[in-house]
Protein backbone atom coordinates (compact mmCIF):
# COMPACT_ATOMS: atom_id res chain seq x y z
CA UNK A 1 0.00 0.00 0.00
CA UNK A 2 1.95 2.96 -1.09
CA UNK A 3 -1.19 5.69 -1.36
CA UNK A 4 -1.76 7.57 1.97
CA UNK A 5 -5.09 9.60 2.09
CA UNK A 6 -5.20 12.42 4.25
CA UNK A 7 -2.77 14.91 3.94
CA UNK A 8 0.99 14.73 5.83
CA UNK A 9 1.90 16.56 8.62
CA UNK A 10 4.87 18.37 7.90
CA UNK A 11 5.99 18.94 11.64
CA UNK A 12 9.87 19.26 11.74
CA UNK A 13 10.72 22.71 12.25
CA UNK A 14 11.24 23.62 8.58
CA UNK A 15 11.04 23.43 6.35
CA UNK A 16 7.31 24.07 7.39
CA UNK A 17 3.82 23.68 5.54
CA UNK A 18 3.82 25.80 2.34
CA UNK A 19 0.43 27.06 2.09
CA UNK A 20 -1.74 26.58 -1.18
CA UNK A 21 -1.41 30.34 -1.90
CA UNK A 22 2.23 30.26 -2.00
CA UNK A 23 2.01 27.02 -4.11
CA UNK A 24 -0.71 28.26 -6.62
CA UNK A 25 1.98 31.70 -6.91
CA UNK A 26 5.27 29.75 -7.76
CA UNK A 27 2.98 27.51 -10.35
CA UNK A 28 2.94 30.68 -12.83
CA UNK A 29 5.15 30.49 -16.24
CA UNK A 30 8.69 31.81 -15.41
CA UNK A 31 9.10 35.18 -16.89
CA UNK A 32 12.31 37.01 -18.13
CA UNK A 33 13.96 38.00 -15.21
CA UNK A 34 15.37 41.48 -16.59
CA UNK A 35 12.13 42.25 -17.95
CA UNK A 36 9.86 44.67 -17.06
CA UNK A 37 7.33 42.84 -14.88
CA UNK A 38 10.38 41.31 -12.95
CA UNK A 39 11.78 44.50 -12.25
CA UNK A 40 8.31 45.74 -10.51
CA UNK A 41 7.94 42.48 -8.58
CA UNK A 42 11.22 42.58 -7.14
CA UNK A 43 11.00 46.28 -6.05
CA UNK A 44 7.66 45.15 -4.17
CA UNK A 45 9.29 42.38 -2.53
CA UNK A 46 12.95 44.39 -1.67
CA UNK A 47 10.37 46.73 -0.33
CA UNK A 48 7.87 44.84 1.76
CA UNK A 49 11.01 42.28 3.03
CA UNK A 50 12.12 45.36 4.96
CA UNK A 51 8.85 45.16 7.01
CA UNK A 52 9.33 41.51 7.55
CA UNK A 53 13.01 42.45 9.46
CA UNK A 54 11.64 45.37 10.98
CA UNK A 55 14.00 47.65 9.57
CA UNK A 56 14.84 50.78 6.82
CA UNK A 57 18.03 49.29 5.34
CA UNK A 58 18.77 47.08 2.14
CA UNK A 59 18.05 43.53 2.40
CA UNK A 60 19.52 41.06 -0.17
CA UNK A 61 18.26 37.82 -1.39
CA UNK A 62 20.17 34.68 -2.20
CA UNK A 63 19.31 31.98 -4.29
CA UNK A 64 20.60 29.48 -1.45
CA UNK A 65 20.08 27.87 1.60
CA UNK A 66 20.47 29.27 4.80
CA UNK A 67 24.57 28.53 5.19
CA UNK A 68 24.62 30.09 2.18
CA UNK A 69 23.43 33.28 3.98
CA UNK A 70 25.94 32.62 6.78
CA UNK A 71 28.38 32.37 4.07
CA UNK A 72 27.67 36.02 2.82
CA UNK A 73 27.87 37.24 6.19
CA UNK A 74 30.98 36.37 6.93
CA UNK A 75 33.18 36.91 3.80
CA UNK A 76 31.19 40.22 3.09
CA UNK A 77 32.69 41.95 6.30
CA UNK A 78 35.31 40.06 7.44
CA UNK A 79 39.05 39.49 6.84
CA UNK A 80 41.50 36.17 7.37
CA UNK A 81 42.78 36.03 10.95
CA UNK A 82 39.73 38.16 12.30
CA UNK A 83 38.64 37.38 16.05
CA UNK A 84 34.84 36.53 15.99
CA UNK A 85 32.66 35.85 19.15
CA UNK A 86 30.78 32.56 19.33
CA UNK A 87 28.08 31.00 21.11
CA UNK A 88 27.71 27.40 20.59
CA UNK A 89 23.86 27.13 21.81
CA UNK A 90 23.77 23.95 19.30
CA UNK A 91 24.22 22.17 16.47
CA UNK A 92 23.36 25.44 14.27
CA UNK A 93 25.77 27.19 16.20
CA UNK A 94 28.10 24.80 15.65
CA UNK A 95 28.01 24.31 12.11
CA UNK A 96 28.15 28.29 11.68
CA UNK A 97 31.50 27.83 13.99
CA UNK A 98 32.71 25.18 11.79
CA UNK A 99 32.32 27.31 8.72
CA UNK A 100 34.04 30.55 10.05
CA UNK A 101 36.87 27.87 10.90
CA UNK A 102 37.06 26.66 6.84
CA UNK A 103 36.79 30.56 5.86
CA UNK A 104 39.90 31.35 8.18
CA UNK A 105 38.16 33.55 11.01
CA UNK A 106 39.41 32.75 14.14
CA UNK A 107 36.34 32.10 16.88
CA UNK A 108 36.37 32.47 20.25
CA UNK A 109 33.72 29.54 20.69
CA UNK A 110 31.97 30.09 24.47
CA UNK A 111 30.32 26.13 25.40
CA UNK A 112 26.85 25.84 26.50
CA UNK A 113 24.78 22.52 27.87
CA UNK A 114 23.03 23.10 24.59
CA UNK A 115 19.77 24.51 27.11
CA UNK A 116 19.46 27.53 26.58
CA UNK A 117 20.38 30.90 24.56
CA UNK A 118 23.59 32.99 24.95
CA UNK A 119 24.13 34.83 27.95
CA UNK A 120 24.15 38.76 27.67
CA UNK A 121 26.59 38.92 30.73
CA UNK A 122 28.42 36.21 29.14
CA UNK A 123 29.11 38.88 25.83
CA UNK A 124 29.29 41.64 28.64
CA UNK A 125 32.23 40.26 30.36
CA UNK A 126 34.16 38.49 26.94
CA UNK A 127 33.83 42.30 25.14
CA UNK A 128 35.41 43.94 28.55
CA UNK A 129 38.14 41.25 28.54
CA UNK A 130 38.99 42.22 24.75
CA UNK A 131 40.67 45.99 25.44
CA UNK A 132 42.45 45.73 21.79
CA UNK A 133 38.87 45.57 20.21
CA UNK A 134 40.81 42.82 18.48
CA UNK A 135 37.14 40.56 18.40
CA UNK A 136 35.47 42.14 15.35
CA UNK A 137 31.60 39.90 15.32
CA UNK A 138 29.56 38.76 17.54
CA UNK A 139 27.90 35.94 16.02
CA UNK A 140 24.43 34.56 17.71
CA UNK A 141 21.55 32.28 16.36
CA UNK A 142 18.22 34.12 17.39
CA UNK A 143 16.27 31.03 17.57
CA UNK A 144 18.67 27.73 17.95
CA UNK A 145 16.82 25.29 16.09
CA UNK A 146 18.42 21.97 17.52
CA UNK A 147 17.32 22.82 20.96
CA UNK A 148 14.41 25.39 20.90
CA UNK A 149 15.97 28.11 22.79
CA UNK A 150 15.82 31.45 21.87
CA UNK A 151 18.50 34.35 22.71
CA UNK A 152 17.55 37.26 23.90
CA UNK A 153 18.92 39.39 20.90
CA UNK A 154 17.64 43.03 22.04
CA UNK A 155 19.25 42.18 25.80
CA UNK A 156 22.70 40.75 23.65
CA UNK A 157 22.58 44.48 21.71
CA UNK A 158 22.77 46.73 25.34
CA UNK A 159 25.56 43.79 26.45
CA UNK A 160 28.13 44.91 23.75
CA UNK A 161 26.91 48.27 24.38
CA UNK A 162 27.87 48.24 28.04
CA UNK A 163 31.36 46.93 27.27
CA UNK A 164 31.51 49.77 24.68
CA UNK A 165 32.91 47.14 21.86
CA UNK A 166 32.48 48.24 17.73
CA UNK A 167 32.00 44.79 17.26
CA UNK A 168 29.69 44.17 14.39
CA UNK A 169 26.46 41.73 15.57
CA UNK A 170 25.80 39.15 12.96
CA UNK A 171 22.44 37.39 14.11
CA UNK A 172 21.09 34.09 12.41
CA UNK A 173 17.17 34.30 12.19
CA UNK A 174 16.63 31.19 9.97
CA UNK A 175 13.73 29.88 12.65
CA UNK A 176 12.79 32.92 13.89
CA UNK A 177 12.02 35.52 11.04
CA UNK A 178 8.44 36.09 10.64
CA UNK A 179 7.46 33.69 13.56
CA UNK A 180 9.23 35.62 16.59
CA UNK A 181 9.41 39.30 16.91
CA UNK A 182 12.68 40.48 15.72
CA UNK A 183 13.56 43.60 14.92
CA UNK A 184 16.97 44.27 12.51
CA UNK A 185 17.20 48.50 13.35
CA UNK A 186 15.72 48.38 16.95
CA UNK A 187 18.09 46.06 18.02
CA UNK A 188 21.40 47.31 16.13
CA UNK A 189 22.12 44.41 14.26
CA UNK A 190 24.71 44.56 11.66
CA UNK A 191 23.69 41.79 9.08
CA UNK A 192 20.66 39.23 9.70
CA UNK A 193 20.85 36.15 8.28
CA UNK A 194 17.62 34.15 7.20
CA UNK A 195 15.98 31.45 4.86
CA UNK A 196 12.69 31.15 3.15
CA UNK A 197 11.57 27.51 4.48
CA UNK A 198 10.60 28.42 7.93
CA UNK A 199 8.35 31.91 9.14
CA UNK A 200 8.15 32.65 5.48
CA UNK A 201 6.57 29.58 4.66
CA UNK A 202 7.85 29.21 1.03
CA UNK A 203 10.09 26.07 0.01
CA UNK A 204 13.86 26.04 0.92
CA UNK A 205 15.48 27.64 -1.95
CA UNK A 206 15.90 31.57 -0.93
CA UNK A 207 18.44 32.99 1.71
CA UNK A 208 18.99 36.59 2.87
CA UNK A 209 20.98 39.11 4.42
CA UNK A 210 19.87 42.32 5.83
CA UNK A 211 22.49 45.05 6.50
CA UNK A 212 23.51 47.69 8.52
CA UNK A 213 25.52 50.97 7.29
CA UNK A 214 28.28 49.57 9.94
CA UNK A 215 28.47 46.26 7.55
CA UNK A 216 28.37 47.87 4.32
CA UNK A 217 31.36 50.02 5.52
CA UNK A 218 33.24 46.95 6.78
CA UNK A 219 33.00 45.66 3.57
CA UNK A 220 34.46 48.06 1.85
CA UNK A 221 37.84 46.97 3.99
CA UNK A 222 37.32 43.00 4.46
CA UNK A 223 39.46 40.76 2.43
CA UNK A 224 37.92 37.31 2.77
CA UNK A 225 37.57 36.32 -1.37
CA UNK A 226 34.13 37.00 -2.35
CA UNK A 227 32.32 37.02 -5.67
CA UNK A 228 28.87 34.76 -5.95
CA UNK A 229 28.26 36.64 -2.35
CA UNK A 230 29.16 40.15 -2.80
CA UNK A 231 26.73 42.27 -1.30
CA UNK A 232 28.33 45.23 -3.93
CA UNK A 233 26.85 44.20 -6.93
CA UNK A 234 23.53 42.53 -6.13
CA UNK A 235 22.87 46.16 -4.41
CA UNK A 236 23.74 48.17 -7.00
CA UNK A 237 21.58 45.56 -9.15
CA UNK A 238 18.91 45.32 -6.70
CA UNK A 239 18.41 49.73 -7.22
CA UNK A 240 16.46 49.11 -10.13
CA UNK A 241 15.11 45.38 -9.13
CA UNK A 242 17.21 43.26 -10.68
CA UNK A 243 20.07 40.82 -9.67
CA UNK A 244 23.66 40.18 -11.26
CA UNK A 245 22.59 36.47 -12.32
CA UNK A 246 19.72 34.82 -12.46
CA UNK A 247 17.35 34.76 -9.98
CA UNK A 248 15.16 31.83 -8.41
CA UNK A 249 12.06 33.83 -10.51
CA UNK A 250 9.23 31.17 -9.39
CA UNK A 251 10.53 31.53 -5.48
CA UNK A 252 9.93 34.77 -5.48
CA UNK A 253 6.51 34.38 -7.02
CA UNK A 254 6.15 32.95 -3.89
CA UNK A 255 7.91 35.16 -1.77
CA UNK A 256 5.41 37.95 -2.80
CA UNK A 257 2.43 36.65 -1.73
CA UNK A 258 3.69 35.18 1.40
CA UNK A 259 4.41 38.74 2.14
CA UNK A 260 1.43 39.71 1.11
CA UNK A 261 -0.03 37.05 3.41
CA UNK A 262 2.02 38.33 6.36
CA UNK A 263 0.82 41.89 5.91
CA UNK A 264 -2.75 40.91 5.68
CA UNK A 265 -2.50 38.98 9.31
CA UNK A 266 -0.49 41.51 10.66
CA UNK A 267 3.21 40.62 12.22
CA UNK A 268 2.22 41.42 15.71
CA UNK A 269 -0.88 38.80 14.94
CA UNK A 270 1.63 36.22 13.77
CA UNK A 271 4.17 36.51 17.02
CA UNK A 272 1.05 36.27 18.88
CA UNK A 273 0.04 33.01 16.78
CA UNK A 274 3.26 30.88 17.38
CA UNK A 275 3.28 32.40 21.07
CA UNK A 276 0.18 30.89 21.99
CA UNK A 277 0.59 27.48 19.75
CA UNK A 278 4.08 27.62 21.72
CA UNK A 279 2.79 27.71 24.88
CA UNK A 280 -0.47 25.23 24.35
CA UNK A 281 2.43 22.69 23.13
CA UNK A 282 4.73 23.29 26.40
CA UNK A 283 1.19 22.76 28.60
CA UNK A 284 0.85 18.96 26.33
CA UNK A 285 4.30 18.26 27.09
CA UNK A 286 4.09 18.92 30.93
CA UNK A 287 0.45 16.90 30.58
CA UNK A 288 3.02 14.11 29.30
CA UNK A 289 5.26 14.46 32.16
CA UNK A 290 8.40 14.80 29.82
CA UNK A 291 10.78 17.20 30.10
CA UNK A 292 11.29 20.16 27.51
CA UNK A 293 14.77 20.67 26.70
CA UNK A 294 15.29 24.68 27.25
CA UNK A 295 16.08 25.02 30.77
CA UNK A 296 15.10 28.57 30.73
CA UNK A 297 11.51 30.04 31.04
CA UNK A 298 12.23 33.21 29.14
CA UNK A 299 13.50 31.51 26.53
CA UNK A 300 11.40 28.99 25.25
CA UNK A 301 11.24 28.95 21.73
CA UNK A 302 8.03 29.81 19.95
CA UNK A 303 8.85 28.24 16.38
CA UNK A 304 9.69 24.56 18.04
CA UNK A 305 9.59 22.66 21.32
CA UNK A 306 12.23 20.05 22.13
CA UNK A 307 10.86 17.07 24.23
CA UNK A 308 13.70 14.94 26.18
CA UNK A 309 12.87 11.33 25.96
CA UNK A 310 12.40 9.05 29.17
CA UNK A 311 16.04 7.16 29.44
CA UNK A 312 16.36 4.33 28.05
CA UNK A 313 13.53 5.13 24.88
CA UNK A 314 15.03 5.79 21.79
CA UNK A 315 13.56 9.06 19.56
CA UNK A 316 14.36 8.23 16.28
CA UNK A 317 11.81 4.76 17.28
CA UNK A 318 9.21 6.95 18.10
CA UNK A 319 9.47 9.53 15.22
CA UNK A 320 9.34 6.49 12.57
CA UNK A 321 6.09 4.61 14.13
CA UNK A 322 4.74 7.96 14.23
CA UNK A 323 5.36 8.61 10.78
CA UNK A 324 4.40 4.72 10.34
CA UNK A 325 1.17 5.14 12.14
CA UNK A 326 0.00 9.01 11.22
CA UNK A 327 1.53 10.25 8.42
CA UNK A 328 3.43 13.03 10.61
CA UNK A 329 6.87 14.24 10.26
CA UNK A 330 8.51 15.33 14.14
CA UNK A 331 12.27 16.72 14.18
CA UNK A 332 15.29 14.46 15.14
CA UNK A 333 17.66 15.14 17.52
CA UNK A 334 20.77 16.54 16.09
CA UNK A 335 24.67 16.49 17.48
CA UNK A 336 25.04 15.78 20.52
CA UNK A 337 21.25 14.76 20.63
CA UNK A 338 20.60 12.08 18.41
CA UNK A 339 17.99 9.83 19.50
CA UNK A 340 17.49 11.49 22.89
CA UNK A 341 15.01 13.98 21.46
CA UNK A 342 12.38 14.89 19.45
CA UNK A 343 11.07 18.41 17.82
CA UNK A 344 7.93 19.38 17.47
CA UNK A 345 7.81 22.01 14.99
CA UNK A 346 4.97 24.65 15.16
CA UNK A 347 5.27 27.54 12.91
CA UNK A 348 4.30 28.91 9.48
CA UNK A 349 1.15 28.26 8.66
CA UNK A 350 -0.45 26.95 11.53
CA UNK A 351 -3.37 27.07 13.25
CA UNK A 352 -5.57 25.81 16.44
CA UNK A 353 -6.18 22.76 14.66
CA UNK A 354 -3.53 22.20 13.05
CA UNK A 355 -1.38 21.82 16.34
CA UNK A 356 -4.52 19.65 17.80
CA UNK A 357 -3.70 17.27 15.07
CA UNK A 358 0.14 17.52 15.35
CA UNK A 359 -0.51 16.95 19.64
CA UNK A 360 -3.24 14.16 18.88
CA UNK A 361 -0.20 12.20 16.74
CA UNK A 362 2.53 12.86 19.29
CA UNK A 363 0.35 11.61 22.45
CA UNK A 364 -1.11 8.39 20.39
CA UNK A 365 2.75 7.70 19.24
CA UNK A 366 4.22 7.26 22.89
CA UNK A 367 1.35 5.43 23.70
CA UNK A 368 1.93 3.44 20.52
CA UNK A 369 5.77 3.17 21.07
CA UNK A 370 5.64 1.93 25.12
CA UNK A 371 6.94 5.24 26.04
CA UNK A 372 6.28 5.79 29.23
CA UNK A 373 4.19 9.01 29.89
CA UNK A 374 0.55 10.50 31.61
CA UNK A 375 -2.26 10.68 29.10
CA UNK A 376 -3.52 14.00 29.07
CA UNK A 377 -1.39 16.33 27.33
CA UNK A 378 -3.12 17.27 24.46
CA UNK A 379 -6.38 18.33 27.00
CA UNK A 380 -3.99 20.31 28.54
CA UNK A 381 -3.15 22.02 25.38
CA UNK A 382 -6.66 22.12 24.11
CA UNK A 383 -7.92 24.06 27.66
CA UNK A 384 -4.91 26.83 26.96
CA UNK A 385 -5.96 27.16 23.09
CA UNK A 386 -10.12 27.50 24.52
CA UNK A 387 -8.88 29.62 27.56
CA UNK A 388 -7.14 32.01 25.16
CA UNK A 389 -9.29 31.99 22.61
CA UNK A 390 -11.62 33.76 24.91
CA UNK A 391 -9.46 36.35 26.44
CA UNK A 392 -10.48 39.45 25.18
CA UNK A 393 -7.09 40.72 24.17
CA UNK A 394 -6.95 38.03 21.31
CA UNK A 395 -8.42 39.78 18.15
CA UNK A 396 -10.53 36.91 16.39
CA UNK A 397 -11.29 38.08 13.37
C1 LIG B 1 19.05 28.25 13.01
C2 LIG B 1 19.51 27.67 11.71
N1 LIG B 1 20.64 28.13 11.16
C3 LIG B 1 21.10 27.65 10.00
C4 LIG B 1 20.44 26.65 9.33
C5 LIG B 1 20.99 26.13 8.04
O1 LIG B 1 20.13 26.51 7.01
P1 LIG B 1 20.02 25.67 5.65
O2 LIG B 1 19.80 24.23 6.04
O3 LIG B 1 18.83 26.29 4.96
O4 LIG B 1 21.27 25.86 4.89
C6 LIG B 1 19.26 26.13 9.86
C7 LIG B 1 18.55 25.04 9.19
O5 LIG B 1 17.56 24.52 9.65
C8 LIG B 1 18.79 26.65 11.09
O6 LIG B 1 17.66 26.19 11.64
Amino acid sequence: MTYKSGRHFLQIPGPTNVPDRVLRAIDNATMDHRGPEFGRMSLEILDGLKGVFQTKQPVVIYPASGTGAWEAALVNTLSPGDRVLMFETGHFASLWNKMATKLGVSVDLVPTDWRRGVDPAAVEAKLKEDKQHSIKAVCVVHNETSTGATSRIGAIRKAIDAAGHPALYMVDTISSLASIDYRHDEWGVDVTVAGSQKGLMLPPGLSFNALSEKARKASAAAKLPRSYWSWDEMLANNKTGYFPYTPATNLLYGLHESLQMLRDEGLPNVFARHARHAEATRRAVRGWGLEILCAVAEEYSNTLTTVVMPAGHDADRLRKMILEAYDMSLGTGLGRLAGKVFRIGHLGDFNDLTLAGTLAGVEMGLELAGVPHKKGGVLAAFEHLTESARAPSRKVA
